[in-house]
């Protein structure tokens, strides 16, 4: 292909104007609003009660929600990292505690683990861009009591091999769906694997109401300490001011309900998410047939590539120092490209940036959880280079999302920009 590069005065390749990245944002339309004002109508804002009584919306989404990806609970929350809070403390996180997150997913899942008073350990991602399970098995000691699994970018995790070495060494999972509900590995749904899985509504995610989160599990245990922590006064219990049905029901908890505001809007986005997989999976696969053939790129390899939410794409080049030239050419063609890793620019998805807990800063001088008394082993030590695998992928990567909005004809042109750039590398 010879055609000049547009960042050379060369006509562009892609002519249609980019749509922002908010999957389900951007079709929020009237049964969002029927919902809302049903609720506003009601005057029914809080899922416990109301003025009146009405069935809360919050629990509708719930059972919709649960019985969507074949959970037997399902706990609404006020955000993903609230979900990952009482996830954690629910499976007996807490001081002492050693927890595995990868090193690339967004900071709240490795300050979550601060949060449970443990230590995040930090592993090295592999190719897919997902937690390393050889590097999880390298960094298990006796203090690790848990690994969070982060189906990052869209796409699944080696759950194969992850809970193979959680059984071996008697770990509790923790899955981080925030970026891939909906996905799936080997036809199952993901955040169903683990002991808990946690998700997100944030506005940037596939469904969303702006904020929101939810815990699942099959373990009615982990349920009702799930359910402890996320509402102080235990509003849910058969009779809430009762004693403790059994050890390890009762204990101080914190506030992550979600609204019933939240509720009722995510009860219309969840009838939306299968459409909208199917649109951003039909757009992948389009720009993936028009690059396949392409050698001088490395597409991101996916563990079970038929569970890909397909919310983007990521390839590889072979050198790092091409990465920047490399975007600013495809965005010059008119694709909203980035790359995924520069030192110099700060980004809260790489653990190499997340300089207060490399620091290990604390709210308070005694800087728990790190000093803790009851933490036995050696020292959990950082430094922004000790995951060079996870910064050497990272900075080769490029990254493109793929808005269900988008056109197949969209999806031609930016293969063809992804193309034409290409032809430039050596
Ligand atoms: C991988 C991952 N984990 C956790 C979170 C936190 O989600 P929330 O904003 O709902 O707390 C996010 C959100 O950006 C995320 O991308």
């Amino acid at each position: 292909m010879d055609e000049k590069l547009a960042i050379d005065g060369g006509p562009k390749a892609k002519t249609t104007p980019n749509f922002p990245m908010f999957p389900g944002g951007m079709e929020i339309g009237e049964e969002e609003k029927k919902q809302v004002l049903e609720v506003l109508d009601r005057k029914y804002l809080f899922r416990y009660y109301g003025p009146e009584n009405f069935p809360s919306k919050v629990k509708e989404f719930e059972t919709k929600f649960k019985e969507k990806i074949g959970a037997k609970y399902a706990l609404a929350t006020s955000s993903c990292t609230g979900a990952l809070l009482c996830a954690l403390v629910a499976c007996g996180v807490g001081p002492g505690d050693e927890v595995i997150v990868p090193g690339y997913t967004f900071f709240a899942t490795a300050a979550v683990v601060v949060g449970a008073k443990a230590i995040p350990v930090i592993s090295e991602v592999d190719e897919t861009l997902t937690i390393d399970p050889e590097d999880v098995e390298r960094k298990i000691t006796k203090s690790t009591k848990a690994v969070i699994v982060v189906h990052m970018r869209g796409v699944p995790a080696d759950m194969d091999k992850l809970l193979d070495i959680a059984k071996r060494y008697n770990l509790k999972v923790i899955e981080d769906v925030a970026q891939a509900a909906g996905g799936t590995y080997k036809s199952r749904y993901l955040g169903t694997f683990g002991d808990c899985g946690c998700f997100s509504f944030q506005f940037h995610k596939i469904i969303t109401a702006g904020e929101g989160g939810m815990v699942v599990t099959n373990d009615p245990r982990l349920y009702d300490r799930c359910m402890g922590y996320h509402d102080t006064a235990a509003c849910w219990r058969p009779d809430r001011f009762a004693d403790e049905r059994y050890p390890g029901e009762l204990f101080c908890g914190s506030n992550f309900r979600m609204s019933e505001l939240a509720g009722a809007v995510l009860l219309a986005q969840i009838d939306k998410l299968d459409n909208l997989l199917e649109k951003m999976r039909k757009n992948q696969k389009r720009i993936i047939e028009g690059i396949k053939d392409n050698k001088k790129i490395k597409l991101r390899p996916v563990n079970d590539p038929n569970g890909d939410t397909g919310v983007c794409l990521m390839f590889y080049l072979d050198d790092k120092n091409r990465v920047p030239y490399f975007v600013e050419a495809l965005r010059a063609e008119g694709v909203d490209a980035t790359g995924a890793y520069n030192s110099g620019i700060p980004d809260w998805h790489i653990y190499a940036h997340w300089k207060h807990l490399l620091e290990k800063k604390t709210p308070t001088q005694e800087g728990c959880p790190w000093t803790c008394p009851y933490h036995k082993g050696q020292d959990v030590k950082y430094s922004a280079d000790m995951n060079p695998k996870t910064l050497d992928y990272l900075s080769r990567a490029v990254h493109i999302n793929i808005p269900p909005q988008m056109t197949l004809e969209d999806c031609d042109m930016i293969a063809k920009a992804i193309n034409k750039v290409a032809s430039i590398l050596d």
